[in-house]
């Protein structure tokens, strides 16, 4: 008697063919109560848990995002960002207002230059005079040389309105500018 005729067999039968009685593997048997197990636990979770589908998983994302770009700092504004807000006389009539309470001490009303650098010409000690190295500066100060850190203190728009004003003053000729300071910057 072969081995096979010990092993037990269903009573289904073929044409002669018998089908064996064994036990399915233990791994397939594993995979199939997990499928199971899977599907009733999602099943309840998106049907009654609340579970979000995924037009209310992006409206959330989306809802993320535009939180995170109303409140992204001002030196995370593109230069293109920048260029678009320096069309608004709005804008650099609230920067000259902003100017005037936060930076002429320093700068001068005309940005001519006091303690601190002429913020008209060609000079700039940092960065090239673009919007973006402009808003940096704004934002980080220098504190060692007593330029202060308006990060703190400024709402992000109020930085753009500074930056647009600033470079809206580019090239105005106060009198009386004080002595350039810097790299002459040809842009
Ligand atoms: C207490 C004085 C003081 C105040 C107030 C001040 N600054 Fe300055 N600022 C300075 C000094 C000093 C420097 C030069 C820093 C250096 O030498 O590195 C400077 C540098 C700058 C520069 C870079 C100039 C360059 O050549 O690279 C910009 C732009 C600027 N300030 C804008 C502003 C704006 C806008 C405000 C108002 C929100 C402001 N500052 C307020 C003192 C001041």
């Amino acid at each position: 008697m072969s081995e096979d005729q010990d092993t037990p067999t269903t009573d289904h039968d073929y044409d002669g063919i018998r089908e064996f009685d064994n036990p399915l593997p233990t791994w397939w048997l594993v995979t199939f109560f997990a499928t199971i197990i899977f599907a009733f636990h999602y099943w309840i979770h998106y049907e009654f848990g609340g579970g979000m589908d995924q037009k209310a998983e992006l409206s959330q994302d989306m809802a993320q995002i535009q939180q995170l770009q109303h409140n992204h700092p001002a030196s995370l504004d593109t230069e293109e960002d920048l260029q678009k807000l320096a069309g608004s006389a709005e804008i650099i009539s609230r920067g000259h207002d902003l100017f005037g309470a936060k930076c002429a001490v320093c700068h001068g009303p005309e940005l001519q230059g006091v303690i601190g650098p002429n913020l008209t010409d060609e000079y700039w000690i940092h960065g090239q005079g673009r919007l973006t190295d402009i808003a940096l500066i704004i934002r980080s100060g220098v504190p060692d040389k007593g330029m202060p850190n308006w990060e703190s203190q400024l709402q992000n728009e109020e930085i753009r309105a500074l930056t647009v004003f600033v470079a809206s003053r580019k090239g105005s000729h106060p009198v009386n500018p004080k002595a350039p300071q810097g790299e002459k910057i040809a842009n």
